[in-house]
């Protein structure tokens, strides 16, 4: 299998989004706009064939990259230079294993007894029976590029539930996470993952109640839905990045990226104040060349060999750009009762290539466990996700006891390293891409409704504590 394939994300903004606009304003027919778009796209996307660990491998990608000159992979996990090693985590961290079960309760439907959560990010997938809880004719609101039964998906992939080792998993009770979460404010911090999330969520609860101003523009860079009757409010708030991260140059509809690293993006910290809720996840935009600032001055760029300039590894910058956003929140300003999730990156499953040299992804059954590969790039960025939630843990509520912020640390990724058949594939609307397979995404219904029933078994756990 192939799984080490990583694309910038494809730019494919409708309008009302500032990359198209630009766009607009150079090409005016369709037709050229697709092209255009399309050899963004080539440029935004890399692959490379089966095996081949980016990060470890002393090969370079020329021969898979599909665009001459297209950066070069780092090799080297290490940062290449110091940063503020005295504080980066020892290391020590709590290893899965002694997160270990906690409880082996099968939560029962109608009580609110409090529900110790287990470890739920090791397990299987197993055959199931049930219908998902909506479907392409019960949420409206899934949107196009991820409705992979209304463009001609058989529905075998909806037919398996995640069953950790420790526990089960209870099934996403819309009524129920609706009263958890009554009156309360609820964000999704994130890139187009951020987004397939986020829709999952609002397919689900839409199954207890219609919510007001649900739409399917997949595309939208900030996006609010409440449901009344509750009270419920959750936003989608789009970032690359968190840190502030600007496109290079206005032509090309950004290819490359400044990145200043010591500076958070208030556009989604400035939303904090106020909200319950908090679910942060990212770092797909960050595998492509990018250039890094600090004090408004460049110190390097990452996937970029060949430029006079000194190249930093991924997991460094990963591990700066979840440092500074954690940092962010813990210190924000009336957020006392925030909760923050920290969702654990994903995999794509590109086999044979990438979005536009033919990548496919086919597969009708999750992967076997030996299918999976622990020395992929998205296994390293996890830990690192790891590290630094643990990290931010220790100044939870340091020296203010109003303060409840708390970290949490939703953890779905090997779950989904195994779920190579959950992907849209080529069964979605494809409107710029052409006949590119969606190998990175989910199907919605789909394995990303799990996230959301890892996230109510943790509220039902932190709405204990209250
Ligand atoms: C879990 O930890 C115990 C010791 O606490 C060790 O004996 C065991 O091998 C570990 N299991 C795994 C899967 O790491
Ligand atoms: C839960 O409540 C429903 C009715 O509201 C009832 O039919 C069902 O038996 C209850 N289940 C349990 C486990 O108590
Ligand atoms: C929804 O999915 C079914 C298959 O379950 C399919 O037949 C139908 O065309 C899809 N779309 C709509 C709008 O019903
Ligand atoms: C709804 O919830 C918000 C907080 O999210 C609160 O300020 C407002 O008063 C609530 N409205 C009602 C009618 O309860
Ligand atoms: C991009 O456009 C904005 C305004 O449209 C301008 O301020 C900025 O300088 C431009 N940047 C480049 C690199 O051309
Ligand atoms: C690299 O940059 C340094 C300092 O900016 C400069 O002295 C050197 O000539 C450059 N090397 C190349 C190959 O461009
Ligand atoms: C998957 O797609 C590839 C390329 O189109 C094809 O060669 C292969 O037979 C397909 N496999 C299945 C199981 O459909
Ligand atoms: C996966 O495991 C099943 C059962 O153990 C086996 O039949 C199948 O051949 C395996 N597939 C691969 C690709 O290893
Ligand atoms: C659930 O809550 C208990 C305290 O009641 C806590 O010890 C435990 O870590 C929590 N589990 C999770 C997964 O949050």
């Amino acid at each position: 299998m192939a799984s080490a394939v990583f694309l910038g994300f494809a730019p494919r903004f409708q309008n009302g989004t500032e990359l198209l606009l630009l766009l607009q304003r150079k090409v005016t027919s369709f037709l050229l706009l697709s092209l255009a778009l399309s050899s963004i796209l080539i440029l935004l996307t890399w692959g490379t064939s089966s095996n081949t660990f980016m990060f470890t491998s002393k090969q370079a990608l020329s021969d898979s990259a599909p665009s001459p000159g297209y950066p070069n992979i780092i090799h080297d996990l290490t940062p290449q230079i110091t940063y503020d090693e005295a504080v980066l985590p020892s290391g020590n961290f709590i290893a899965d294993n002694s997160t270990a079960t906690v409880s082996s309760q099968v939560p029962n439907k109608n009580s609110s007894s409090i529900i110790e959560p287990c470890d739920m990010s090791t397990g299987k997938w197993v055959r199931e029976t049930r219908e998902p809880i909506y479907s392409n004719l019960t949420c409206p609101f899934i949107p196009e590029n991820k409705n992979c039964r209304n463009h001609g998906r058989s529905p075998g992939y909806l037919y398996w539930r995640w069953k950790p080792d420790g526990c089960d998993l209870p099934w996403f009770e819309p009524d129920r996470f609706l009263s958890i979460v009554r009156g309360k404010t609820f964000a999704f911090v994130g890139d187009s993952l951020a987004r397939n999330h986020f829709d999952s969520l609002v397919c689900l609860l839409s199954q207890a109640e219609v919510p007001i101003n649900g739409d399917r523009n997949p595309y939208k860079r900030f996006h609010k839905v409440h449901f009344p009757s509750s009270n419920f409010t959750v936003m989608m708030i789009w970032t690359e990045f968190y840190v502030l991260g600007m496109p290079r140059t206005n032509v090309s509809v950004s290819a490359s990226f400044e990145i200043h690293l010591d500076k958070i993006n208030t556009a989604w910290t400035s939303q904090l104040p106020g909200l319950d809720y908090l679910v942060i996840s990212g770092g797909n935009w960050l595998y492509r060349k990018n250039y890094l600032y600090e004090s408004n001055k460049l110190i390097g760029c990452v996937f970029c060999r060949g430029e006079n300039l000194t190249e930093y590894s991924l997991p460094y910058v990963i591990r700066r750009v979840v440092r500074k956003a954690l940092e962010s929140i813990e210190s924000c300003q009336n957020c006392d009762k925030l909760v923050t999730f920290l969702r654990s990156h994903t995999t794509s499953h590109f086999e044979k290539g990438s979005w536009f040299n033919g990548g496919f992804c086919n597969r009708t059954e999750p992967l076997n466990e030996s299918e999976l590969d622990f020395d992929a790039p998205e296994w390293e960025i996890r830990k690192i996700q790891k590290e630094e939630i643990e990290r931010i843990k220790q100044f939870d509520g340091v020296g203010d006891t109003n303060r409840k912020k708390r970290y949490k640390w939703l953890d779905v990724t090997k779950a989904m390293m195994i779920r190579a058949d959950g992907h849209p594939g080529e069964y979605y609307n494809k409107e710029f891409s052409r006949s590119a397979y969606d190998c990175l995404h989910w199907c919605l219904p789909g394995p990303v409704d799990m996230w959301n029933e890892m996230l109510m078994l943790n509220l039902i756990n932190t709405s204990s504590l209250d």
